[in-house]
């Protein structure tokens, strides 16, 4: 019997057509400073799947809502991976994905990558991002895929989909983490003019699932949490991927520019933390916080769709004492979250406001609601998309000379699975639960999908 996989129905199915808008229709009124495009990257699959799907598998799609001048366009494009053209050119899918046995036979590589799950702009560059490889250079408003992007050849790993750019210093950092073979992690730094300055091999004891960080002023964390790789456990027919609730959750911190010898490690109780929201420094203290899952739930299993275990995943807080070695964990609020955001102006310090989706009470993988945090008041305002309504990564954008912290719009692509319609709403974050200031109706379905970036419109070439 064949199962359905949800992930592959409804808003999560892929669209095949690649299509460039003129002027789009919008409700309400976009402001006339709001000047850039809105990128959100996710999974599209051209090719029906050998063997079981994951959600994560699919071929990246980029979906682009350029707004200027109070109008907006769309466009949306494959991101055109090495994969993607060798498939394209074979005319049939090669490789399988997360729940299948790794290729490793395959001298193209046991995965293909995807170049799925987000992008980041850095030194004037577009980066299309899939945490198992390269990234994917794309030229802005066009999304056309230029290629892969190795820094000049220095590229010694793979890249994770979280880089972090230091708003005041211009650095990018990111890391590349090994499932099968040492070094499983490698941690780099990029200088402000898109230099690869530095690879550092950093010791774990065993691949594990990586897929965020975290950085203040001057520390970056990583998380090295039980969710572990093992391909021999496929050919027990038992899962690649395996949350081991007997591990500790270990947290590594180590200055920027710091190597293997200065990680200090701090351990917690086993969690998996999908996303990151923040990082800071306060006095003796390194604070860091994000969505805290009891386990990995998704990531295991397309078996655990009537599950609920992947639905809770609430704001945690880890404060890592460097003087006593100690690590304290608190959960912030209870209601489950998931795409943390803050005002990326602000990534690494100590932030007023925190941007999340809620994620619906739902076996399958939805936001029905945008939640605004004020950690100063310890309150949140929540916007409920409505019935049907279902949003997705939420990005903050600062107003020009903005004066506050909020001072700026929320915009997340909205799919309204009552009329089929998909949407980009865009909201005063000082004033999110009046609603949208404006929604740029999309005329083409926008599949539910992973992160989206916002590019100023001064930043790219037009
Ligand atoms: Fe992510």
């Amino acid at each position: 019997m064949t199962t359905i996989n949800p992930y592959l129905e409804g808003n999560f199915a892929p669209v095949h057509q690649e299509i460039t808008t003129d002027t789009l229709q919008v409700i309400g009124e976009l402001p006339p400073d709001l000047s850039g495009i809105f990128v959100r990257n996710g999974a599209n699959p051209q090719w029906e799947p050998i063997g079981q799907y994951h959600w994560f598998d699919g071929d990246g799609m980029l979906h682009g809502v350029r707004i200027h001048d109070g109008k907006a366009t769309y466009r949306n494009r494959y991101v055109k991976t090495q994969g993607c053209l060798i498939e394209q050119a074979e005319g049939k899918p090669i490789w399988s994905g997360l729940m299948e046995p790794p290729q490793m036979d395959n001298p193209r590589g046991p995965y293909k990558n995807t170049a799925n799950t987000n992008t980041v702009w850095h030194n004037g560059q577009l980066l299309a991002l899939w945490e198992g490889g390269a990234p994917y250079a794309v030229k802005l408003p066009e999304l056309e895929t230029i290629g892969e992007y190795t820094y000049n050849g220095k590229l010694a790993s793979a890249f994770t989909a979280h880089p972090k750019v230091d708003p005041v210093t211009g650095e990018m950092m990111f890391f590349g983490y090994s499932p099968f073979k040492p070094p499983y992690l490698q941690y780099s730094v990029v200088s402000v003019a898109g230099e690869l300055l530095r690879t550092e091999s950093i010791d774990l004891p065993i691949g594990v699932m990586m897929h965020d960080f975290a950085i203040s002023e001057n520390y970056t964390i990583f998380m090295d949490l039980p969710v572990t790789f093992d391909s021999q456990r496929v050919e027990r027919g038992e899962p690649l991927i395996l949350f081991e609730s007997e591990r500790p959750s270990r947290f590594g911190i180590l200055p920027r520019h710091g190597n293997n010898c200065d990680v200090r490690w701090f351990e917690s109780s086993a969690c998996f933390v999908p996303h990151t929201l923040n990082a800071y420094e306060e006095e003796s203290e390194i604070v860091l916080s994000g969505c805290r899952m009891k386990d990995s739930g998704l990531l295991e299993s397309v078996q655990s769709f009537d599950q609920q275990e992947g639905v809770y995943r609430p704001l945690c807080e880890w404060r890592f004492h460097l003087k006593t070695g100690l690590a304290q964990e608190t959960i912030l609020d209870d209601v489950p979250i998931e795409f943390p955001r803050v005002n990326e102006q602000l990534l690494g310090r100590k932030t007023r406001y925190g941007y999340t989706a809620r994620v619906a009470n739902n076996p399958i993988l939805l936001f029905d609601a945008l939640i605004k945090y004020d950690f100063s008041r310890g309150q949140s305002e929540t916007l409920e998309f409505g019935v049907g309504r279902y949003g997705g990564d939420i990005v903050f954008v600062p107003r020009p000379h903005a004066k506050t912290e909020d001072d700026g719009w929320l915009l997340t692509l909205v799919h309204d699975e009552g009329s089929g319609i998909s949407e980009l709403i865009v909201l005063n974050a000082q004033d999110v639960t009046s609603g949208p200031v404006a929604q740029v109706l999309i005329p083409q379905r926008v599949p539910y999908g992973f992160h989206a970036t916002w590019v100023d419109e001064a930043y790219f070439q037009t």
